[in-house]
């Protein structure tokens, strides 16, 4: 699954979608073979793929499977709530005549951007220990990730991942990234956060996005408010790193982002509970946006 140093998590062979099975990382790298555009769905809900831009990236391949069926596009879109990529990119195939030709260019274009967002981000983490959250690199996108691939840009001393909570996404494929670039990383509990900011002397913590509002507001994994907050209570930058194909200029404010709630039973096979997947950190915690155009405020958001 690895060819030049790249991690392909879908790869379009011979008429189908085969796409890496994220449930089984890091134990098993296999592929999950998709034919029909209701295989992709399945994938997208179970979360066997993930990460905003790549929810965009497989949209788009599976209109090209569905021959772009308007019935489709509503499936895909409806498959997950939050990463409004995946909106985007299912219905900019749909306007496109070659629906194929349409995926591998959004494909395609994702790496450039995160290559981008890598290189205007890297000089903000280079030298100094960091923290993350989620997983949001090759994983997640079609290239080298967002905030993942400005650490893979920037290689920190050290980057503290938390785990993830419900899925331990940072546990499972923030490490097995890591590992792969020869990263020196450490995963540590959601609670632990604020502890490792003081206590491991971190001077930066940055995040992915699945949707960023016009006015800045930005919606991502759950547990990255509480980063943010953490950051701002002790005197350390907070950044979010995210492609243009993440803004939502449609969503005035983070209150306007539908935030998806999964079962329970990801968190307690025993007890009720409540399981919201994301949630939003308002802007005034966020000290920039790091995208493909360069660092951006808050404040300049709209003008993307
Ligand atoms: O539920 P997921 O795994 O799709 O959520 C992924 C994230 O929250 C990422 O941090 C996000 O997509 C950021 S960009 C790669």
């Amino acid at each position: 699954v690895v060819r030049r140093g790249v991690v392909e998590p879908v790869r379009w062979v011979q008429g189908r979608l085969e796409i890496l099975d994220q449930r089984l990382l890091p134990y098993h790298e296999k592929y999950l073979v998709c034919r029909r555009v209701d295989d992709v769905v399945a994938a997208i809900k179970t979360l066997a793929v993930r990460g905003a831009p790549l929810l965009g990236v497989t949209g788009a391949y599976g209109m090209a499977l569905a021959k772009n069926s308007p019935a489709a596009a509503k499936k895909l879109i409806a498959s997950r709530p939050t990463a409004v990529n995946l909106r985007w990119a299912v219905e900019r195939t749909l306007q496109a005549s070659d629906p194929l030709a349409e995926a591998r260019r959004i494909h395609a274009e994702d790496a450039e951007m995160c290559d981008a967002i890598a290189r205007h981000g890297a000089p903000l983490l280079r030298g100094k220990p960091i923290l993350t959250i989620c997983n949001t690199g090759a994983l997640a996108t079609g290239g080298i990730g967002t905030a993942f691939g400005v650490l893979v840009k920037a290689r920190p001393p050290a980057v503290y991942a938390l785990e993830t909570r419900p899925l331990r996404q940072g546990a499972r494929l923030t490490m097995w990234e890591a590992e792969k670039n020869g990263l020196r990383a450490f995963v540590i509990p959601d609670g632990a956060a604020a502890a490792a900011i003081r206590e491991k002397k971190i001077r930066a913590a940055i995040a992915g996005a699945d949707r960023i509002a016009r006015n800045g507001d930005a919606a991502n994994k759950i547990g990255t408010f509480n980063v943010a907050l953490a950051c701002h209570a002790l005197g350390v930058p907070f950044y979010i790193a995210a492609p243009s194909s993440t803004v939502d200029l449609a969503c005035p404010n983070g209150s306007a982002i539908p935030i998806e709630e999964r079962d329970g039973s990801e968190v307690s096979d025993r007890f009720p509970a409540w399981n919201p997947a994301f949630d939003v950190t308002p802007a005034r915690y966020i000290t920039a946006f790091v995208t493909e155009r360069g660092i951006l405020k808050p404040g300049d958001i709209k003008r993307l």
